[in-house]
């Protein structure tokens, strides 16, 4: 025996050391990393959803066929004739929108807890690379049933994907330079959603999106250990708030073992139960001559969907494309290394916040109230150029006024890291906003209503 260390914590290191999967783990881990309120898991909780989608993925895999001609009659097969089919493609389904889900939440919880700081900042933006893979693997599974619902939500998706010829248009030069065509052909091998697109979706949904997946899961776990764990306050912020305690750090085994375990169950248990109360749609065969009306894309593109009935170039390409920019930027834009590990940055990044939150909240409503109300200025001023309509648009003037507030921010408080806590706050109040207009107020002909009972029967 080595002096200093014990025969019980040798045997703690052997069994992290010694084993290929639990070596995923430092020896020791800091008590601060293993605080539920810290963490709630999320990471955890995701890296389970994705094993638990590869396991009932390959089970699936087994009986779908992804023909045009047979796809649909094997999910229906999957359903009613596999023993258990139903609940593992229901577990499937439940997973796969959990794993959207669970990522935002996690993106917002490393935000606010500065965890994408000092050496993290590489880890956040394979985190931003991470979301984008997931959304699209979502995206891409959600054709391979070809019911109806699939097939109209990935022709909306495609026709999202062409949004450049909004742009295009304007400028004349569609024949000559089609951006959005060319955007679009690529994603679904044709000019309409057909075997092209599913065979496309297929393999991007069964090998090339998970192998991305893994490889970028791998680097981001790889990197948590190299970044020293999970973030945490520095010494001396937890010493400025008068807390003396000596903080020692313990054996990941078998704290950490057992933490992770109850995880996993809880994981498992939650779709267990969500598989057996609720089965994943499938409605009748798809049938491109028979539109769905209202035509939506999956729940997670719906903000977009919403943005893009306002304007396509601007809705479909310019906001999500400085969203992402903005989302990578964040770790630059914020160089304050000394606020990592603490919610909010502390009691006035909070209160930035909700003051923030109520900001967007009036705004991003103001101007989705007077479109819906009032018209835009196309029903003001029928003539008006295109172009105006789409560089002045709800969408843009939520973008400019979060901007606004952000620099104000700045301005008032000389903080960048608050200047980017009131960016990130509006964004996302903002997109949460959007994506509920697209999921519960829009009927047919994006109509908005207040309740699908109001819906007109055609
Ligand atoms: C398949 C998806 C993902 C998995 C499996 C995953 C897993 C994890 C795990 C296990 C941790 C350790 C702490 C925790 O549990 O919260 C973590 C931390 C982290 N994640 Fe993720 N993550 C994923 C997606 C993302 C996304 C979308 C982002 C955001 C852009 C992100 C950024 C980060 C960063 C910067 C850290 C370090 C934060 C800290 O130390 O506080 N991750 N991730």
């Amino acid at each position: 025996m080595s002096p200093g260390i014990s025969d019980e914590n040798r045997k703690r290191l052997g069994r992290i050391n010694r084993n290929f999967f639990l070596h995923i783990h430092a020896n020791k881990v800091h008590p601060h990393s293993l605080k539920s309120g810290y963490t709630f898991g999320l990471g955890v909780i995701l890296g389970f959803l994705f094993l638990v989608m590869i396991l009932t993925g390959v089970i699936l895999m087994m009986n779908y066929t992804p023909s045009i001609e047979r796809a649909y009659n094997s999910v229906k097969d999957i359903v009613f004739v596999v023993p258990g089919g139903r609940y593992i493609r229901n577990i499937h389904r439940w997973a796969a929108h959990g794993m959207v889900l669970v990522s935002f939440l996690h993106l917002i919880r490393v935000f606010f807890t500065g965890g994408y700081l000092a050496e993290r900042r590489l880890n956040w933006i394979i985190g931003v690379c991470i979301l984008v893979v997931v959304l699209f693997m979502n995206f891409s599974g959600y054709l391979l049933p070809w019911d109806q619902l699939a097939f109209w939500a990935v022709t909306i998706g495609s026709n999202i994907a062409a949004s450049f010829r909004e742009l295009t248009d304007i400028l004349g030069i569609t024949q000559v330079l089609d951006i959005g065509g060319f955007v679009k052909k690529l994603l679904i091998g044709d000019d309409t959603v057909g075997q092209a697109a599913l065979s496309r979706f297929f393999m991007l949904h069964v090998i090339f999106l998970p192998l991305t997946l893994m490889v970028l899961t791998a680097v981001h776990f790889w990197r948590i250990r190299k970044d020293g764990g999970v973030s945490r306050p520095t010494e001396q912020t937890v010493q400025a708030a008068g807390d003396d305690r000596v903080r020692e750090k313990f054996y990941s085994w078998p704290v950490v073992m057992w933490a992770e375990l109850a995880i996993l169950l809880l994981t498992v248990a939650a779709l267990l139960v969500m598989a057996f109360l609720f089965d994943a749609p499938l409605r009748e065969r798809a049938n491109p001559d028979f539109a769905e009306n209202p035509a939506k894309s999956p729940w997670y593109f719906l903000g977009i969907q919403e943005l893009v009935s306002y304007s396509a170039f601007a809705g479909g390409v310019i906001i999500p494309v400085l969203f992402l920019v903005f989302l990578i930027s964040i770790p630059y834009m914020d160089r304050e290394d000394g606020n990592i590990g603490t919610w909010f940055s502390g009691t006035t990044g909070r209160r930035l916040t909700w003051q923030s939150f109520g900001f967007s909240l009036l705004t991003t409503l103001l101007f989705v109230f007077i479109h819906i109300r009032y018209g835009w200025f196309r029903s003001w001023f029928p003539d008006i150029p295109q172009v105006i309509i789409m560089l002045v648009n709800p969408a843009t003037l939520s973008a400019l006024f979060y901007t606004i507030w952000a620099i104000w921010i700045k301005r008032r408080t000389g903080s960048s890291r608050l200047s980017a806590i009131g960016l990130f706050t509006c964004t996302m109040t903002g997109f949460i906003i959007y994506t509920a207009i697209g999921i519960w107020f829009r009927g047919p002909n994006w109509e908005f209503y207040w309740s699908s009972s109001q819906w007109p029967v055609f």
